[in-house]
């Protein structure tokens, strides 16, 4: 392996990083140029008070207390009326003059202490480290000023910390579990498809929002009116952040080929699957742009909410949920294309969170290994629950299927949503052609929070998400 891999790397190399340093700057300059907003953020973080920390003076540091605010569009204030220790537990227990309580781990206290040796402001992040921190640390005395708006713990070391008492009201302790705007859908949704214009999200941030935001929710939407074009999904991602590159390139076209290097690029039915499942971290956001589509029967798309056939597997047939969220599966597959190489992962079918909600699903029959990962007596019950799963899939109240139409984009969540596609005859002169791209949810949901910033009231809020230390 050690010998082998780099030479696979070094056939195509050369080529492969001149494309990628080329693609980076365009993209780079793209983003100076037409993402506005982007370089909004920028300058009001300039703005943003205090650079060099170690000897920031104490005006400075109040300054940076103030900027203790859940977000910086809501100025909460809410002084405390009165603190009571609780040792046994170490906490403190804090009462609001407005009637409500909290309380703060001694602990916690001690970690997010934002004073200049704690907390680098101008990065926003932690300056201390857990070999500082004693986990019984219990303050030693603590004040509150008169108005009740700054609370003052000493600790035992002679460590000074202030809280800004609206900053501690916003705090939140509690287990957050997915988002509560998440929409499950079944065939319904095909009257029904969230829908944008290509021009809109180009020029409107509250377009973008709003298109996140439903894909987000949704797990799939369509964007109208894009020019016929190669070019055009690449524009889409500028405005988000940066495609995400894979062994396709950063952008790629599907179209029928002689040479086929997967079944994308025939005339085959493509059933539903999840794209790259041979990643281990697998691109998350899909988009499809339709240039030309086929002419006759067939080449149709086809979409179905994995996250609702997982709650329907979960409810009817528990075991074969329980069996396709616990066995690893590999996922093989050779890239030929932009660049060489061998993919491989391994993922359980249907991946849950810590509370046991469906996180990702990941499946896809074409590129599923020959290699099993357990022992023959599990194979057949593995086959039974998989057959369960992409039964559900394919039910007639679960899919939508649709010919997309040049000028169209699909944007898929890569997660949570399967898409497929009907076979068609490849017809000399009349090539079908889709272009494909994929974005990560990192930089989506990086952008959304930033976004909010500037508008947060409405539907497009997530409240849940709202709790963040502000940063501009
Ligand atoms: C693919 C794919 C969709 C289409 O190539 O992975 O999903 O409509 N193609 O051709
Ligand atoms: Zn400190
Ligand atoms: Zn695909």
């Amino acid at each position: 392996m050690t010998t082998f891999m780099p030479r696979l790397w070094s056939l195509s190399s050369g080529r492969f990083h001149r494309q990628l340093q080329l693609r980076l700057q365009l993209w780079h300059k793209g983003l100076m140029t037409s993402s506005t907003t982007w370089q909004n953020q920028k300058q009001v973080c300039r703005q943003a008070p205090a650079v060099c920390q170690r000897s920031v003076p104490l005006v400075v540091f109040r300054r940076q207390l103030a900027s203790q605010t859940v977000q910086s569009h809501v100025e909460v204030t809410s002084p405390i009326q009165q603190t009571w220790k609780e040792d046994p537990q170490r906490m403190l227990r804090v009462k609001f003059r407005d009637g409500s309580e909290n309380r703060y781990p001694y602990i916690w206290l001690r970690d997010n202490c934002f004073c200049p040796s704690c907390f680098l402001a101008g990065t926003k992040q932690r300056l201390i480290t857990m070999n500082h921190l004693d986990v019984n640390v219990t303050p030693d005395s603590i004040s509150l000023s008169k108005d009740g708006e700054l609370l003052t713990l000493i600790w035992p070391d002679g460590h000074r910390t202030e809280f800004k008492s609206g900053f501690l009201k916003g705090i939140l302790f509690e287990e957050r579990r997915v988002s509560e705007n998440r929409h499950l859908w079944g065939s319904e949704i095909l009257q029904n498809v969230p829908t944008f214009q290509f021009q809109h999200i180009l020029d409107s941030d509250k377009a973008l929002l709003g298109f996140m935001t439903e894909l987000k929710n949704t797990g799939m939407l369509l964007v109208q009116n894009v020019p016929t074009e190669m070019g055009q999904l690449m524009k889409v991602a500028e405005r988000v952040g940066f495609i995400r590159v894979t062994n396709y390139g950063p952008v790629y076209s599907i179209k029928s080929k002689f040479d086929a290097t997967t079944i994308g690029f025939t005339g085959h039915a493509l059933n539903l699957h999840t794209d790259l499942s041979c990643y281990v971290y697998k691109p998350s956001i899909q988009l499809l742009h339709c240039i030309k589509q086929h002419r006759g029967e067939g080449g149709d798309s086809v979409f179905s909410d994995g996250f609702k056939a997982v709650e329907q597997l979960k409810e009817n047939d528990p075991e074969s949920f329980n069996i396709l969220s616990t066995t690893v599966v590999d996922f093989l597959d050779y890239g030929t294309d932009f660049i060489k190489c061998i993919l491989k992962a391994s993922h359980t079918i249907i991946k849950l969170d810590q509370f046991g909600e469906t996180s990702m699903v990941t499946y896809a029959d074409f590129c599923r290994n020959v290699h099993m990962n357990m022992s023959p007596e599990k194979v057949y019950t593995f086959y039974k629950a998989l057959k369960a799963f992409y039964d559900i899939l394919n039910s007639p109240e679960n899919i939508i299927k649709f010919k997309l139409q040049p000028g169209e984009m699909i944007v898929v969540d890569n997660t949570r949503v399967l898409h497929g596609r009907t076979a068609f005859t490849v017809e000399a002169g009349e090539e079908r052609h889709l272009e494909g791209g994929y974005l990560d949810w990192d930089l989506v949901n990086a952008r959304i929070r930033l976004l909010k910033q500037r508008f947060p009231s409405g539907r497009l809020v997530d409240e849940r998400e709202n709790e963040q230390i502000d940063i501009v």
